[in-house]
């Protein structure tokens, strides 16, 4: 479509309005009928640009920015700011909003705290991969606390976009490919920012982001296309956000993408059908930054004006840094545009600050900063945090953990003295003096009695060998050697695809040199998605996955490397045997040639196995755990009856350790196909050296439904397989029927 007509467009935004009406009153039996009422009274007194006004979040300046902040704010023009990280500029342009504005709106101010405020936490990624609930819930509470403290109300966070392509770069901020456990880190991040009320000083609005299907860009290229079939949109990318929605989260971002031929940020089948009428969404959706305008770059509208009545009619409440809703009273005064749909962004808009608290305490707290960052307790969580978050790939012959008693080390790597590499992607205000390095943290732990041999050995990216020879020669005089290798912040999050996931530069070339000298080598992997290590898995005897840490990265490394904790991150993402293999996911279909090593008719390659490097799920011990005895109560159930799954887990080693124990299902036939592995619950569970406990699984059925062939989400009965075990490739198998 060229043009647009605009008399069409408005009927279409007034049919929508209606066509969604059931969902939208569903929403009003929750509704606080005084908020209502407040609103109410705001929007008859509200002029069309005052109404605008709440739906505009400015940048701060340059291209689409004010040239004077304060009189727009002055104007009732801004709804919003972002980033404004100045608590003081924060206050004071509160004060013209409250005080000098007609009807005293408050502003809400919203920043990036995605992993951590000043007390910078392990990237997304790495946090989920330590499976830890309460932790990751935890953290996103001492993020909100933080935050809150410099005077931010509302978080672009969580970012629970489900990728299955490590090429893109913003696999980092996310928790991995699969929904069933991004849909648990998706409702843990909101309950962690917003508690119960986040009108409470401590808490932030949540934003899920970014609605929907981002992830999906193809060939990972960063803002691409994505083509998703409604099943898949609804069996894998919308859960986490149908989870987020239920568990109250207080806004939600429309995506860049190209979602099917209508852009996310124009897309009112998933902003108002879907969001809004199935799930009973009654907060307010922001776009992405400038994603608005940009529907004119996707070619969904001719210009501006046009851009801004589909971004509005679709359900984008909020505009981010453009302006196209400017036009809008125009529009409206012409007959060309609904005032009604601005009048539901505006109420949804309100209902929000009234409920984050705005009208009645809209000022921040000045003094409150110094004591609530960097806490003591919120350091020692996000020592915590990286402990867990880090997997243990390998360790032949109990190479790790390391004694204290050694006495010289050689830590060699571009990473190892690094401050700025260990904040990761987003990491917002976060700053490289607060971090703790490897070099630093092993130096404290090891103490003056073992030398620590530091070389660089080479940098990042480059092809340089010049520092080759120090870092031999450290190996050389050294008992063991640690190597500190892997992706620089600035290679992964928003904007930094890649089309190789190797090591980046001449580091493989440096860990084969180290590796000739005979000394034993250990690993230690930074990286913000899986990376093909193929070489290094193969040959170099322990490897631990430490992403980017944050600020406590040196602590919370030595802790483990040194066995004063004993790691248990699970993989949440598929580690690729080469980027010809993407997308790989372990959920994949079984196809009607499954792999079949000794048919060459079936599913696979000619040059690689089809089995990736390493599963989802994927992570090891310094002790070994033993599964036995699955036991399903009843073998046939009946449809709505929950299935109740045991199993023993018993710690055969010599060290106390926890496991993540992984239950998945196969539903083997259905009215569409199914997934030949679904996560469907997890467990992690603590072991004293010779312990057993029987974990037990309450699998209800509600955990089994799919999209049907008529997109009915339901139970078929019929066989399911059953695993119990470490990850997504071993376990014990069982299996179960639902009857009718
Ligand atoms: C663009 C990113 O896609 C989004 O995640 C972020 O929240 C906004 N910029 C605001 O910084």
């Amino acid at each position: 479509m060229k043009t647009y007509n605009l008399l069409v467009l408005c009927i279409l935004s007034a049919a929508l309005l209606s066509g969604c009406e059931a969902g939208l009153k569903r929403q009003a039996e929750n509704l606080d009928s005084e908020i209502e009422k407040q609103i109410d009274e705001f929007l008859r007194k509200m002029t069309l640009e005052e109404k605008v006004g709440q739906m505009t979040q400015p940048g701060k300046h340059g291209e689409d920015g004010p040239s004077d902040i304060e009189d727009e704010v002055r104007k009732g023009k801004v709804g919003s700011f972002l980033n404004i990280t100045d608590i003081k500029q924060r206050n004071h342009l509160q004060k013209i909003a409250v005080e000098q504005t007609r009807l005293g709106i408050p502003l809400i101010f919203a920043f990036d705290v995605i992993h951590g405020y000043r007390t910078i936490f392990p990237v997304p990624l790495a946090e989920a991969t330590s499976w830890d609930i309460e932790l990751i819930e935890r953290t996103a509470e001492i993020a909100a606390k933080e935050a809150r403290a410099a005077g931010i109300d509302w978080t672009f966070s969580p970012m629970i976009d489900i990728a299955r392509d490590p090429r893109w770069g913003r696999i980092v901020e996310g928790a991995g490919e699969d929904p069933y456990l991004g849909s648990l880190i998706a409702r843990a991040k909101v309950r962690g920012y917003q508690g119960n009320d986040y009108s409470d000083p401590e808490r932030l609005a949540a934003c899920l982001k970014h609605f929907a299907a981002y992830g999906a860009v193809q060939a990972g290229r960063e803002y691409n296309t994505t083509e998703v079939s409604e099943r898949v949109l609804r069996n894998v990318y919308l859960p986490p956000f149908k989870a987020g929605v239920k568990e109250g989260a207080a806004t939600l971002m429309s995506g860049f993408n190209d979602l099917d031929g209508i852009p996310a940020s124009g897309n009112s089948y998933i902003l108002t059908d879907i969001l809004r009428g199935e799930w009973g969404f009654d907060g307010f959706v922001v776009s992405d930054w400038r994603s608005v305008k940009q529907l004119i770059y996707h070619g969904q509208a001719k210009d501006e004006e046009a851009a801004g009545i589909i971004g509005a009619s679709a359900g984008v409440d909020m505009e981010m840094v453009s302006r196209t809703y400017e036009n809008l009273p125009r529009l409206v005064r012409q007959g060309k545009f609904p005032e009604e749909v601005i009048d539901q962004a505006v109420r949804r808009i309100l209902r929000i600050k009234i409920r984050a608290g705005l009208f009645d305490n809209p000022y921040a707290d000045e003094k409150l900063g110094a004591s609530v960052m960097l806490h003591p307790e919120h350091l020692k969580i996000a020592r915590e945090m990286v402990r867990s978050s880090m997997v243990l790939l390998k360790n032949k012959s109990n190479h790790l953990p390391l004694s204290k008693g050694v006495k010289s080390i050689a830590l060699i790597g571009p990473l190892a003295d690094s401050r700025k590499d260990m904040l990761g992607a987003w990491a917002g205000i976060g700053k490289e003096t607060d971090v703790v390095t490897v070099l630093e943290g092993i130096e404290q732990t090891v103490g003056s009695d073992c030398a620590v041999h530091y070389a660089k050995g080479c940098d990042v990216l480059g092809d340089s060998k010049e520092d080759f020879a120090e870092a031999i020669e450290a190996a050389k005089q050294s008992e063991v050697v640690i190597m500190v290798m892997g992706e620089s912040v600035k290679l992964n999050g928003e904007g930094h695809s890649r089309t190789s996931l190797d090591l980046p530069g001449v580091q493989r070339e440096l860990i084969q040199e180290i590796y000739k000298t005979g000394k034993p080598v250990v690993v230690l992997l930074f990286t913000g998605r899986p990376l093909t290590i193929n070489w290094v898995y193969e040959n170099i005897p322990a490897i631990l996955i430490a992403w980017h840490p944050g600020i406590q990265a040196g602590t919370g490394i030595a802790d483990v490397i040194f066995g004063d904790y004993n790691p248990s991150g699970k993989l949440t993402v598929t580690f690729p045997r080469n980027v010809g293999q993407i997308p790989i996911y372990y959920n994949a279909k079984n196809t009607g040639r499954p792999p079949d090593a000794n048919d060459r008719w079936t599913s696979k390659y000619i040059d690689v196995p089809w089995t990736p490097l390493i599963p989802f799920g994927y992570g090891l011990s310094y002790t070994v755990f033993e599964y036995s005895n699955l036991q399903i109560a009843k073998t046939k159930v009946v449809l709505d009856e929950p299935i109740l799954i045991k199993v023993d887990v018993t710690n055969t080693g010599n060290r106390a350790g926890q496991e993540v124990v992984q239950l998945y299902i196969r539903d083997l036939v259905g009215s569409v196909t199914r997934p030949v592995k679904e996560l469907k619950g997890f467990k992690k569970i603590f072991l004293n050296p010779g312990e057993t406990k029987t974990v037990t699984f309450n699998l209800s059925q509600d955990n089994l439904k799919f999209y049907d062939r008529q997109m009915n989400f339901v139970v078929e009965p019929g066989e399911f397989k059953v695993w119990v075990g470490p990850n997504s490739a071993e376990g014990l198998e069982s299996g179960f029927e639902i009857v009718e």
